[in-house]
């Protein structure tokens, strides 16, 4: 399966900061946003990914992430020059997708939850339509909105209802057969003049063909595009940080469990890091992880 993550748009909630840098560049506590989108891709086990961005943004994403090869990603770039609707990233992307099935990631939603990595792998293993993730919201008629039946298949979506059927939101995780390329080729502007994902998925709901997952009350899904939702989700992962001990979407730690890299390469990274508590961690993780196999095998 491909991956992308889409980090462009205006960021026009958080200006003035946004008319220096990318939304997808700020910190969330320790790290910049964007690691949290990228994690979720490398959990679910999607290797290949490409990163839309404003032209402008493009280098500052390329010199944080590179070709992603230090964790054993391959990473690519893409351009989107307005921001013309989540669903033009299928379009953008449509040599990147190459038929097959494909992971799409907003670059602003952070998750967070428990077995967040058997479910992401147990989805992706088995995308046979779209497979949409919805989390209960408290002000509902401000999300695009989901409605499924016992069995988890779509009823009905909905973008931003004033007399919303649900409370479950649609988070900005997408996972779509070899069709969405074609649905979204095929798609009419909405009235803001976007390509709007919720079409796409109500392609699929017409077809039968759309699935809703409940993340469940015990997840955190929260997106920073905000100034108050960015402290928000900073304090959360600062919260969850300091009582536990482990750090949420560290690329590296999480391309050392995955398997993408080995211990050593893993300390390498850390060690170019280690001014920052952050790469401390990763020279932790990294050693932790080195004994533990060196333990395995004697
Ligand atoms: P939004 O938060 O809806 O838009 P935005 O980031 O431009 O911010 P604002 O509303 O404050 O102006 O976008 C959600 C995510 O999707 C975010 O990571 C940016 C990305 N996005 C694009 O990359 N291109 C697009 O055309 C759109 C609509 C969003």
């Amino acid at each position: 399966m491909k991956g992308i993550v889409l980090a462009g748009g205006r960021g026009t909630r958080l200006l003035p900061v946004t008319l220096a840098v990318s939304k997808q560049l700020l910190p969330v506590n320790d790290k910049p946003l964007v690691y949290f989108p990228l994690s979720v891709l490398m959990l679910a086990g999607v290797r290949d990914i490409l990163i839309i961005t404003t032209p402008a943004d493009m280098p500052q994403l390329e010199r944080l992430l590179g070709d992603g090869s230090h964790l054993g990603l391959s990473i690519t770039y893409a351009g989107q020059p307005e921001p013309n609707g989540i669903a033009e990233a299928l379009i953008i992307g449509a040599e990147h997708i190459g038929g097959g099935p494909v992971a799409l990631v907003l670059g602003d939603n952070v998750f967070h939850g428990h077995n967040f990595q058997e479910l992401l792998r147990r989805e992706c293993s088995r995308v046979d339509g779209c497979v949409l993730f919805g989390h209960p919201v408290r002000d509902p008629h401000r999300y695009g909105i989901a409605e499924a039946g016992h069995d988890g298949r779509l009823l009905s979506i909905e973008e931003k209802p004033a007399r919303p059927r649900s409370n479950q939101a649609v988070v900005g995780l997408y996972l779509y057969d070899g069709d969405a390329v074609d649905i979204a080729k095929n798609l009419t502007p909405s009235a803001r003049g976007e390509l709007e994902i919720t079409d796409v998925n109500r392609a699929y709901l017409e077809r039968g063909k759309a699935k809703l997952v409940n993340l469940g009350r015990g997840f955190a899904w929260l997106d920073a595009g905000t100034p108050e939702s960015l402290l928000q989700a900073s304090q959360y992962v600062q919260l969850l940080e300091q009582r536990q001990g482990v750090r949420i979407a560290c690329l590296e730690e999480i391309a050392l469990r995955m398997g993408y890299i080995g211990a050593d390469d893993c300390r390498r990274l850390g060690v170019a890091l280690g001014a920052s508590a952050y790469g401390q961690y990763v020279i932790t993780v990294a050693e932790q992880f080195g004994n533990t196999q060196q333990e395995e095998r004697s």
